[in-house]
């Protein structure tokens, strides 16, 4: 007999932005092999991974993540990756200010460079250093609703909240 017709599964472009440090390369670490590196080298230039996310409703989503280097140094590559990405994860760390006054700062550059239809969610991490948090859940929420970005709190050490972040990109493409 014939195989049975497989459904094509989508794939999302999904870039990742923000400052160095904010722990993107450790948010895509645990999202796809459930580690956590606390000595995490920064990256350079950017890396790859793809990954697939099955949702609860039965279907999958492939993820091909480009996991871009936050130094200053790189920046001039960053429009290389976010061009043509379906998606964006904006990362800022909780406990840096300045980490989130960059994150507006990639919220202009996407609103003004990227496509118009590109989803962006927006991501607080480093959560579990809760005593050193100087940039509240309401702070991020504001900024999010302001530019019609999705918005998460992670944590790449503890897990909590990044299969969120995943999940909430997934079910736009789904
Ligand atoms: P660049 O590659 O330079 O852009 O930096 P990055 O954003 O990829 O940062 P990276 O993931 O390498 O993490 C930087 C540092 O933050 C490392 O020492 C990580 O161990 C630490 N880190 C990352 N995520 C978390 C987190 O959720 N909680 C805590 N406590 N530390 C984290
Ligand atoms: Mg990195």
């Amino acid at each position: 007999p014939a195989p049975e017709p497989q459904p094509t599964i989508p794939r999302v472009k999904l870039v990742l932005l923000g400052d160095s440090g904010v722990g993107k390369s450790c948010l895509v670490l645990r999202y796809v092999r459930r580690q956590f590196d606390p000595q995490s080298q920064v990256t350079v230039g950017a890396a790859f991974m793809s990954h697939s996310v099955h949702l609860p409703d039965g279907s999958t989503v492939k993820f091909e993540i480009w996991d871009t280097a936050g130094q200053e140094r790189y920046a001039s590559l960053a429009p290389l990756y976010y061009r043509g990405a379906a998606a964006a994860a904006i990362v800022y760390d909780i406990t840096n200010p300045d980490s989130f006054q960059k994150a507006k700062h990639w919220v202009g550059e996407l609103k003004k460079n990227a496509g118009d239809n590109i989803v962006i969610v927006l991501v607080g991490n480093k959560s579990d250093l809760v005593e050193n948090r100087v940039i509240s859940i309401e702070d991020g929420e504001e900024l999010a609703s302001q530019h019609s970005m999705l918005f998460a709190e992670t944590s790449a050490k503890t897990a909590a909240g990044v299969s969120t972040v995943f999940e909430l990109i997934a079910q736009k493409f789904a």
